[in-house]
C-alpha cells in the first residue's frame, strides 16, 4: 500500500541554521521557510535525489512541535512520510488494522498542499508516521 519515502522530519531548534548546514556544509538545495499554521510549524524542504528532508520548527508555544523541543532541546527525528495513492482507502484499511489515526482522522493539508494523516508511534514500531496522497 504505502510507495514511496516523500520525506524524513527532523526538528531543529534554529531553522535558519538548519537550513544553512543543509545549504552550506552538506551542499543541499534547500526551499524557503513556509508556516503552516494549520500544524503549527514553520518548515523548509531540502531536495535530496531521491527524497527530501524537512526541517521543522515550531509555530509558537502551543505547537506539538514546542514540547518535541522541550524534550529534544537539540531537534531530532521526528516522523517518516510514506506516499500514497488513495488516502481514505489508506486510512481505512489502517483503521481496520487497528492503527490509531492521530487527531480528528481527517486528512488536513500538508506542507505540498496535498492531503496528509498522521498515525500513531506506538502502532508503528516507534515511529511518528505521515501518510501523503501524491
Ligand atoms: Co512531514
Amino acid at each position: 500500500m504505502i510507495g514511496r519515502l516523500n520525506h524524513v522530519a527532523i526538528v531543529v531548534p534554529d531553522l535558519e541554521a538548519a537550513a544553512k548546514t543543509y545549504r552550506q556544509t552538506l551542499g543541499a538545495t534547500v526551499s524557503a521557510a513556509e508556516d503552516l499554521p494549520e500544524h503549527g510549524v514553520t518548515t523548509v524542504f531540502v531536495e535530496l535525489p531521491n527524497t527530501k528532508i524537512e526541517l521543522l520548527h515550531p509555530l509558537d508555544d502551543s505547537s506539538p512541535i514546542a514540547k518535541f523541543l522541550q524534550k529534544n532541546p537539540d531537534g531530532g527525528l521526528h516522523h517518516l512520510c510514506y506516499e500514497v495513492d488513495d488516502i481514505i482507502a489508506a486510512r481505512d484499511r489502517l483503521v481496520a488494522e487497528g492503527a490509531r489515526v492521530l487527531g480528528d482522522g481527517e486528512p488536513k493539508n500538508g506542507a505540498h498542499n496535498k492531503p496528509v494523516l498522521f498515525l500513531h508511534p506506538k502502532d508503528f514500531v516507534g515511529t511518528l508516521l505521515e501518510l501523503e496522497q501524491v
